[in-house]
């Protein structure tokens, strides 16, 4: 096992209430020799005392900038705009190997201090496949909310809930119509996610994966009443939906769910809209006769941060019990190194 000294911290942005660690987890690594520290933080869905309760040290939110030098730091988003040298290990996603709007900074901060990034999104196994993701909860919201609007109960603003809470409305009630969905995507963990809540509304959506999509049949797509678009697309293909499908007089598409927002992006498989929607106003209207909705929030699974925080730790534990050894790690590191190249950076001497 591992003697690393793990260091949990506090996430800046206030409605992002998930964690990477959960408490249980938590005691695992405890019990299996590592130390983990855990910042105080006001939003995450676990209290501080379940850490503490599982062995965990306690620290104040955002005290990681002076944790031991061989502290590695674990989140899940941004990190603050300061210290302006990172020289931790650093554990999390920092969307900045795509040329997203701050990456080069976020890569120069590493660069200043010497520390290195292990970003989530790239941990991956030999055949590349992502090992930590919340798919799953994102197509699960994804279709929920699809279902809710298009039977006219989705309330806004949205707010964090549970699964419990989110299934007991998404059953259908006396009266309830019919309607046919279909999931694109569908072989993937949020396409999965996308199936599962559509079969908790008692309807059985069609599903399309790459086998189905090759030689894409739009009408039959149209003729679906509510859509939820899980792919991951990795290079360019045929739009599912153009402007002009909308207006085809056979649409009976009501009702459009976008779990990929990939909009702006030469992947984008549907270039029908130019800006995802929120929390606030999770739909927006597209069409008006015959109407159809859009859904397109980019942050879903923070909407279940019990259920999504739960699920990412257990992915995350067998990693973290072997921080640091060889494989998924290395080849992390070795990512982050080529995006410093990329964008002529060159990272100190750890
Ligand atoms: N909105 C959110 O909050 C949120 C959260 C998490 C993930 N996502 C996004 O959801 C997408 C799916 O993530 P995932 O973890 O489920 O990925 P995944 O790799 O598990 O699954 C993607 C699926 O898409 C399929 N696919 C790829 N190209 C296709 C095509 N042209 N036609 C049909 N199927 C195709 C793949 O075969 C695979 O089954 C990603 O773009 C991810 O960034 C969004």
């Amino acid at each position: 096992m591992t003697d690393v000294h793990l260091w949990l911290r506090h996430e800046v942005r206030g409605t992002e209430r998930r964690t990477p660690i959960v408490p249980r987890d938590a005691r695992r690594l405890v019990e299996s020799g590592a130390v983990l520290t855990v910042e105080e933080s006001p939003q995450r869905i676990f209290p501080v005392a379940e850490y503490e309760a599982a062995g965990c040290r306690v620290a104040p939110a955002g005290s990681w900038v002076s944790a031991p030098r061989d502290a590695v730091v674990v989140g899940l988003k941004e990190l603050p705009d300061e210290p302006a040298g990172l020289t931790h290990r650093h554990v999390f996603f920092g969307h900045a190997y795509k040329r997203q709007p701050g990456a080069a900074d976020l890569l120069r901060r590493f660069a200043a201090g010497g520390g290195r990034l292990y970003d989530l999104e790239y941990l991956v196994d030999d055949t590349g496949r992502r090992l930590t993701a919340f798919g799953f909860w994102a197509g699960y919201l994804g279709a929920a909310l699809t279902v809710l609007r298009h039977r006219g109960r989705l309330a806004a603003p949205l707010t964090p809930t549970t699964r419990d809470e989110l299934d007991q409305a998404l059953r259908p009630a006396a009266g309830d119509a019919e309607f046919t969905a279909l999931v694109t995507g569908a072989l993937g963990r949020s396409g999965r996610g996308a199936r599962t809540a559509f079969t908790v509304a008692g309807v059985e959506p069609t599903a399309w994966d790459l086998a189905e999509t090759g030689n894409l049949d739009r009408r039959a797509l149209l003729g679906h009443d509510v859509m939820v678009n899980a792919v991951l697309a990795t290079s360019p293909v045929p739009p599912f939906l153009r402007e002009r499908d909308l207006d085809d007089p056979a649409r009976r598409l009501r009702t459009l769910c976008d779990v990929t927002c990939d909009v702006g992006s030469p992947l984008n498989v549907l270039p029908v809209y130019d800006r995802t929607t929120d929390w606030d106003e999770p739909a927006r209207r597209l069409r008006e006769d015959p109407p159809l909705d859009l859904i397109a929030i980019d942050n879903l699974p923070s909407l279940l941060p019990e259920e999504s925080s739960t699920d990412f730790s257990a992915a995350l534990l067998p990693l973290l019990l072997e921080f640091g050894v060889g494989g998924p790690w290395g080849r992390c590191l070795d990512r982050f190194h080529q995006a410093c190249r990329e964008l002529g950076v060159e990272p100190r001497e750890a």
